[in-house]
């Protein structure tokens, strides 16, 4: 099954019709998972070979602008800055875009206003994707459910189908061939004390994309094999903790989780190493801090950088030890 197949079939008689308004405008979070999404079954569809779970940062994420424009070619700027279309990254976006309009169709202004470091493991490509499924969906009028949404958003990024929705998201794998069971949803509780700390470490991109990085592991770790079922678990015990506002069980297990995930990088062939010497420092710092009683834990991604987990009740601890992180309520309204 290809990519056009899932679009010409969400689509249906819509497909490849021609826009419904000049402009549109959406935005859509980023998101970080608690339990990661490491490893596909199709590379096609971005398929994962087991569910995951995420928490959406609010306020953090992409806000994008498409504009029919009358040029040969797509023009897009980034953070008012403009983007050679010969760069990976608008290649990536215009081969998404394709997807959804036919070749004599018009050419867009892109406009991305991002808050987020790009590429820097803070899961810029997930509230990317998801922000352009958003806009196209008002571009077009198609008014497509969420799911609906998720699913195309993760044909651009896996992670990207979690970023539809704020708070608690969980990405159930799903069996169907053509990933229609395979798409975020939300989970219900909310959790206003809850905060996390972006402790960026080094904002520069990766050497090497989380998309090769998990082929790699997959193919060539032998640690991989304990991998899904280490999801399992983790997966029941972060909704128990959700559930129950149990921040000990939920830190505990979001921590294990990514240091897994990192396990299986170490143990593929060539080596994954994400990890810079400060962020094995930072790491240390943190358990330090819970040694002496501080209840702060930290996820990471396909990046150097990590993010702190902590309740409001300890931010002025969290922030005297780690001064130059950027704290998000994830359930703070404003
Ligand atoms: C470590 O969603 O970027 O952030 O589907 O190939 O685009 P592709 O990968 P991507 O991978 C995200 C990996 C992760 C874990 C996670 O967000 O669950």
């Amino acid at each position: 099954v290809k990519k056009i197949d899932v679009v010409r079939k969400i689509l249906a008689d819509r497909f490849q019709q021609s826009p419904v308004y000049q402009t549109a405008e959406a935005f859509a979070p980023t998101n970080i998972a608690l339990c990661k999404y490491w490893g596909k079954r199709d590379t096609e569809l971005n398929l994962p070979l087991t569910s995951s779970l995420s928490v959406s940062l609010a306020h953090k994420g992409a806000l994008t602008r498409l504009t029919v424009n009358d040029l040969a070619c797509d023009v897009i700027s980034l953070n008012n800055q403009k983007i050679k279309l010969s760069d990976i990254f608008s290649q990536k976006l215009i081969e998404f875009l394709n997807l959804f309009r036919a070749e004599t169709a018009p050419k867009f202004n892109i406009n991305i206003d991002s808050n987020i470091p790009i590429a820097a493991g803070l899961a810029s490509s997930a509230c990317g994707f998801a922000v352009l499924v958003r806009v196209l969906d008002k571009l077009y009028d198609w008014q497509l459910s969420l799911t609906q949404q998720s699913i195309l958003a993760r044909l651009g990024s896996g992670s990207a189908c979690r970023s539809l929705w704020d708070g608690f998201v969980e990405w159930e794998m799903g069996v169907a061939s053509d990933g229609m069971d395979s798409h975020g949803q939300a989970l219900p509780a909310k959790w206003p004390e809850l905060s996390v700390g972006l402790h960026v470490i080094a904002a520069t991109p990766k050497k090497l994309s989380s998309r090769l990085a998990m082929q790699q592991t997959v193919l060539t770790s032998q640690l991989y094999q304990a991998w899904p079922q280490q999801v399992k678990m983790d997966l029941a015990n972060l909704k128990t903790a959700i559930s129950e506002k149990d921040f000990l069980t939920l830190g505990k297990t979001a921590e294990n989780n990514a240091l897994a995930m990192h396990a299986t990088m170490l143990s593929a062939w060539p080596p994954i190493q994400y990890s810079l010497p400060e962020t094995h420092a930072s790491m240390d710092k943190v358990w330090q801090l819970r040694r002496e009683g501080l209840n702060v834990f930290f996820t990471q991604d396909a990046g150097p950088n990590l993010k702190l987990l902590f309740l409001a009740q300890d931010l002025k601890a969290v922030t005297e030890q780690f001064s130059n992180i950027e704290v998000v309520m994830p359930f703070d309204s404003k």
